[in-house]
Formats: structure tokens, sequence, C-alpha cells
């Protein structure tokens, strides 16, 4: 299956081809990266001055970034608990990022102890990280991938040392189809729904603002990477043609909380994340048809 679909599906590097570029040119402190920027906002110690310079700048300009940072990351690890419960065994961390505690195989495995986990980045110095703290264990590797390409992520020869996608799997994009711009994002999502086993689960948060003069300077101050201020109708399309669990497309925050649900406070910046499901809508329709299917729902450039 995923041998016939890999030649159905286009790859979708065109799109944000500059921020890869960035990503892999090698390694530059003096240089903000994204997942050193983020590695920051959550206290983290992989990252350098200039990083923590523009993490403060965008703090500056937008507080409440670091508690995204953090909502986003309670919501990444409640939803992977959420997939074992569900039977899970086999986590795809797309775009994974520097190691943050708890990491994904940890969550994964207080719940279903032999779970498997790919880390999957395109950042070398994410790689190095991963290789070193976290694909220590059995079932755990670190993969070096373009996420845009599910075909190729989802047949690299390190993936399928601890993954067998013919068996359902969670795959994982957490705070990363911001990267993406809204056609590129739903390409890539649809794609990986088309390679993934019946059975299986798809993890989205991207961060999104309302205030669009806001996100257009946070944008622009933004220089690790290109954000893409995506609406709730574009988070919702990441999700077509899978069935949504628990509440749907919502605030990171209140995605199944495990604690009392916090006071609703109006704040323009968000963590829109949702969890869906795939049941066997996919045996229904071809990936040609699929295609077409997302072709027609996307608005006009
Ligand atoms: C903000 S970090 C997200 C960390 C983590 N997923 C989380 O939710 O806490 C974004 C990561 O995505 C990676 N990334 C961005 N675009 C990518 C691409 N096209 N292919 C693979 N990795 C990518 C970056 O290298 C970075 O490590």
């Amino acid at each position: 299956m995923v041998a016939d679909a890999a030649e159905a599906w286009p790859v979708v590097l065109r799109q944000s081809g500059a921020v890869l570029a960035a990503m892999t040119s090698g390694f530059d402190p003096s240089v903000p990266n994204m997942a050193r920027v983020y590695n920051y906002w959550l206290d983290g110690k992989d990252n350098f001055p200039a990083d923590r310079a523009e993490g403060e700048r965008l703090l500056e300009i937008y507080p409440p970034l670091r508690d995204l940072v953090r909502e986003n990351r309670a919501f990444v690890t409640r939803a992977v608990t959420y997939g074992a419960e569900q039977r899970i065994s086999q986590f795809i961390d797309l775009g994974a990022g520097l190691p943050a505690s708890p990491a994904i195989h940890q969550a994964a495995r207080a719940v279903q102890p032999d779970a498997r986990v790919a880390y999957v980045d395109a950042d070398r110095v994410v790689l190095a990280h991963a290789r070193a703290l976290l694909a220590t264990s059995d079932g755990v590797a670190a993969v070096d991938a373009d996420l845009r390409d599910p075909a190729a992520v989802l047949g690299h020869p390190d993936l399928r040392a601890v993954i067998d996608p013919a068996t359902p799997v969670c795959v994982i994009f957490g705070a990363v189809l911001h990267f993406l711009d809204a056609d590129a994002a739903c390409a890539v999502t649809a794609g990986y729904g088309c390679l993934m086993a019946p059975g299986s689960y798809m993890i989205i948060s991207v961060a999104c603002n309302d205030d669009e003069a806001l996100a257009k300077r946070l944008s622009e101050e933004y220089t690790a990477a290109t954000w893409h201020n995506h609406t709730r109708e574009d988070v919702a399309e990441f999700f077509d043609g899978l069935e949504m669990v628990g509440p749907g497309v919502t605030e990171a925050k209140h995605w199944r909380p495990w604690t009392a649900e916090p006071a609703l406070c109006s704040r323009q910046g968000h963590v829109l994340a949702g969890v869906g499901s795939l049941r066997d809508l996919h045996e229904l329709e071809t990936p040609a048809q699929s295609r077409g299917r997302g072709a027609g729902r996307r608005r006009p450039p």
C-alpha cells in the first residue's frame, strides 16, 4: 500500500523550500534557529545568545508566547497518552524538535511499555540530540527526513526499523504545520492520511493569532522560519477525512485536560489542537480521488 501511494502522492517539497534549506545549511549559532528558539521558550538549555535574543524580542511583542509553547507541549503529551490508551504502540513524531520532558516515548511507554517511536526532523543538530538522548533504547529511532514527503518518511529505513506503517500508528504534527502554508499543510496531512493504516490517529497543533496586525508583526520579527497564521477552518481542513475524537479542534489547553478546566481568558494567541482517527474512510477512495477532493476544498490563492 505504501509503495502504490508513494507513486500516487506528489512530494510537497516546493513550498517552504527556503525554510528547509535554512535548517539544513549547517550549524550556525549566530543565526536564530526554530528548534532552539522553541527550546528557549520551554526553558531548555540547548540554545545560544542569538536564539535567546530572538525569543526575548518576540516575547516583548507578545508575552503569552511562552505559555502557548508550554500549553502545546502539555497537549502533545496528553494526546500521545490518549493514543497509547487506544492501544496504539507506534508513534511518529514529525518535526520532533529538541528533546523535551516528557519525551514522546516516555509518555507513550507510561501506558504501552513496548511503544516504539520514530523522531523525524530535518535539522542535523536536532537529530544529533535525538540520537544521543532519545534513541538510546530499543524501539526508538531518530530519522533524518523532510516531513513534507510522506511516502519517503514512511519508507525511510531508519523509521522502518521501529515502525510498521501497515499497522495503526499515531502521527504527530506538534507545532510544525504553521511552517507550511495552508495548502501545503493540507496536502501533507492528506498524504499521511492516505498512507496510514485504518485505526491510526493524527495529532495536530498549530500556533495562531486572531489579531492580523499582531500576527503580521510576529511573523516579520520571527526570522528563524516563515510562520503562517492558520485559521481555525484551515486547521479543521488538515483533518479532512478523519473522525475527530474528544472536543474536535479546540484550544490546546482545553483538549481533554487532566486538571480542572482553566478559566477562559480572552487571548489573541492560541494553540489550536485536535486529534483525528482514521476509520476505513480512505479505503473507499483512491489517492487520486482524495487528491481531487483536496484540490476542491482549498480556497483559491
Ligand atoms: C517548534 S519545533 C516543534 C517541536 C515539537 N514537535 C513540539 O511540539 O514540541 C519544530 C521542529 O520542526 C522541524 N521541522 C520544520 N520543518 C520541517 C520539515 N519540513 N521536515 C522535518 N522537520 C521539520 C524543525 O527542525 C524543528 O525541530
